[in-house]
């Protein structure tokens, strides 16, 4: 038996630590991994794979990025907007097919986010035996208690944080940190809570400027002279809008990035504070992955051979807060899982008296 494993969106760490699992784990079973080179595109001209034998998975386990390349871009391209799926036209879909049966492949594992386990939805949809595997590092698929690279992601920012603490603290200074983040604030609220930031800008809470300029004023009353923030990249001003880099492109989301720029300028005009702003951006996505990741990437590649061998396609492997299991793709694309307002995190977080925005 030949299986294929593709990765598809934008990368993060762990992805070459789940190929890694997956072609370990067939292997053992007398099967044959190919992957496929440059997203599902690369099903389409069948030269486009790597035979993944047991010399091309050494050093896999801690590499960041992915061997096989990805795209979140293509005539795959199926995430326009938060839920917005582009359905993907017949003809690709039996191209697909067409690609698979070239390679003798008889089943696929799609490694990606919302977008790229929306287009295996499809293709599940369209008859191809396929299984999903979560990745993103924003942490935000509904059907899952946690995604792989968001650790790793969140031990950058979390370092990131560490060393911006030592210079504000320095220079008296505010220092705003961007992170990325869409539609959730995960990244922004571990990494808030782990590098003891004093404000925490997340999209799901709109914020308000007198809101964070007073938790800047009441620190320099206490004879704290610096202030960090941490944003995500998708937070917004109440009443206000994302903050977009540059135009969107056909069959993509928009691309944000900027907000902590806009509420530097913004802080320092009403506070008088010297300000700095500082974009993490793909650093956040790039490196080897934590400890936490490298094991979660293998217990979900074992689970998606699993899922094979068993025959249940269709499926996405998740992690219910307890053990991998899985669920069905249909209930994990297209919901995304944003921080709940009235659960532990954001009590806790209110609660120490860290400012929210609002
Ligand atoms: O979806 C994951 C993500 O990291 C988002 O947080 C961010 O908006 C996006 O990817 C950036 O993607 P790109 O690399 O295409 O700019």
């Amino acid at each position: 038996m030949k299986i294929g494993i593709v990765t598809g969106g934008g990368d993060c760490p762990g992805l070459n630590a789940v190929i890694r699992s997956v072609a370990k784990t067939a292997a053992k079973r007398g099967w044959e991994t190919l992957g496929i080179i440059g997203g599902f595109d690369g099903l389409l001209a069948p030269q486009n794979y790597r035979v993944l034998d047991y010399k091309a998975l050494d050093g896999l386990l801690v590499r960041g990025g992915t061997i096989l390349g990805t795209a979140n871009r293509g005539q795959f391209s199926a995430k326009t907007g938060h839920g917005e799926t582009r359905q993907l036209p017949k003809e690709l879909l039996d191209a697909t097919k067409q690609g698979m049966a070239d390679l003798g492949i008889s089943a696929l594992v799609s490694v990606g986010g919302d977008g790229s386990l929306s287009i295996a939805q499809q293709m599940h949809e369209a008859g191809i035996p396929i299984v999903g595997v979560p990745k993103t590092i924003d942490n935000d698929l509904a059907a899952t208690t946690i995604t792989f690279g968001f650790d790793s992601a969140v031990a950058c920012a979390t370092d990131a944080l560490d060393r911006l603490h030592t210079t504000a603290e320095s220079h008296n200074r505010v220092m705003v940190l961007e992170v990325m983040g869409r539609y959730a604030g995960w990244i922004a609220l571990y990494a808030g809570l782990a590098g003891g930031a004093d404000v925490i800008l997340i999209p799901e809470i709109p914020f308000h400027y007198e809101s964070i300029c007073t938790a800047v004023t009441e620190r320099a009353k206490k004879g704290k002279h610096f202030t960090l923030i941490i944003a995500a990249e998708g937070a917004k001003p109440a009443g206000g809008d994302y903050v977009t880099a540059g135009a969107q492109q056909q069959n993509r989301e928009a691309r944000l990035g900027g907000i902590g720029a806009v509420v530097a300028a913004e802080v320092e005009k009403r506070t008088g504070k010297e300000t700095r702003v500082m974009v993490l951006g793909h650093l956040q996505r790039g490196g080897s992955p934590t400890f936490m990741d490298r094991v979660l990437c293998t217990l979900f590649g074992a689970k998606a051979v699993e899922l094979i061998t068993e025959g249940r396609f269709g499926r996405m492997v998740a992690h219910n807060g307890k053990f991998v299991e899985s669920v069905p793709l249909a209930e994990a694309t297209g919901r995304l899982r944003t921080v709940p307002l009235d659960e532990g995190f954001v009590h806790a977080t209110r609660s120490l008296g860290i400012c929210l925005g609002d």
